[in-house]
């Protein structure tokens, strides 16, 4: 199931260039490139002609030429040029996306092109505000992107999965959790008030003794989860709004399928202290990557049960209310996109 009237993150910034590069999102071969002036393209990643990938073509001026028998194509998808002949069939032509890049990420409107709208592209101006330092990084993973949204808007697995990183059994046993509905989205709050910090915390803020901690999930469909966590030493107010003498972050994550089976995560994260230090950004990094390679094992693991059983069926307990509520508004939103999109080819 994929969301197609969506922005999507296709790729960080740096990744596109004049070199045409191909990348598989929601199932659909996509070409991105630069023109000379620096301007993004994405094309379906198939020659009208014979099929080959577009991205195994070059750019000649601001037209891409196919590595096979040579057609070329503007950056709107229309072929522009056939070799050794005058006219140009009109079914010659791929689809284009419309792109916009923001964030340091190269955006893509995988659905209607009518509909894209820069303006609802998610907020993660964290990765460009002065205030806060921060790094993104990529990683492939073989498994549906559901279950990637599961892991993040359910904190009581960092006790088990991360308890060398950024979780312990306080996460569970003595957190207070309230789960919302937002527009078109779930926040899920957690308080971990009196308990001592995770490692990843000590090391990072220097705590001594017991913290106040935080985790505010903020999910927005089809897969966009900003984490607002971070503690202060207990009883100093932060559960009332007062974030002083602690440490706070912003966890982002977009997730864009690859295929019903495999995703990209595009993930990075953002804190307040020491923001211009990259060695301070770097360190958490680490810790974090060390930690989601800990959930990727955890979601491919998953997947290749999932491969292996159809359907299987599964227990839910109280940790899953956020999972629960932001499966119910995908599945509500994937339902209103099936019945536009059979009204559009019913008219
Ligand atoms: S397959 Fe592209 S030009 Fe023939
Ligand atoms: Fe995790």
């Amino acid at each position: 199931m994929f969301l197609r009237n969506y922005w999507y993150v296709a790729a960080y910034d740096h990744e596109v260039s004049a070199r045409p590069m191909r990348r598989l999102l929601l199932g659909e071969p996509v070409v991105l490139y630069r023109l000379e002036d620096a301007t993004p393209v994405a094309l379906e990643d198939r020659c009208a002609h014979r099929h080959l990938p577009l991205s195994m073509g070059k750019l000649v001026g601001d037209t891409l030429q196919c590595h096979y028998h040579g057609l070329r194509y503007d950056r709107t998808g229309t072929c522009v040029r056939v070799p050794g002949q005058e006219t140009i069939p009109r079914s010659a032509r791929v689809k284009s996306y419309p792109v916009a890049e923001r964030y340091h990420w190269l955006w893509i409107w995988m659905g209607d092109p009518a509909l894209a709208d820069p303006r609802t592209i998610p907020d993660f101006h964290w990765f460009d505000d002065p205030a806060w330092g921060a790094k993104g990084e990529y990683l492939h993973v073989k498994s549906n992107w559901q279950l990637i949204v599961d892991n993040l808007l359910d904190l009581t697995h960092l006790a088990f999965v991360h308890d060398t990183t950024i979780g312990n059994a306080a996460l569970v046993d003595q957190a207070n959790v309230k789960v919302q509905r937002s527009q078109d989205g779930v926040v899920v709050t957690r308080w971990i008030i009196d308990a001592p910090a995770p490692p990843t915390f000590v090391k990072a803020g220097g705590f001594t003794g017991n913290v106040d901690r935080w985790q505010i999930i903020d999910f927005g469909p089809p897969a966009f989860l900003r984490l607002d966590v971070g503690a202060t030493p207990t009883g100093t107010g932060a559960p009332e709004g007062r974030r002083v003498g602690g440490i706070g972050m912003r966890n982002l994550n977009a997730i864009t399928p690859e295929t019903e089976a495999t995703s990209h995560y595009f993930w990075g994260q953002a804190h307040n202290w020491d923001v211009n230090n990259p060695r301070t950004t770097d360190m958490i990094i680490e810790q974090i990557r060390t930690a989601f390679l800990q959930d990727v094992e955890v979601f491919e693991a998953q997947q290749r049960n999932l491969d292996a059983i159809a359907d299987p069926p599964q227990t839910d307990i109280n940790a899953d209310a956020g999972v629960i509520q932001a499966r119910r508004v995908l599945d509500r939103l994937y339902a209103e996109e099936q019945v536009a999109a059979k009204q559009v080819a019913a008219e």
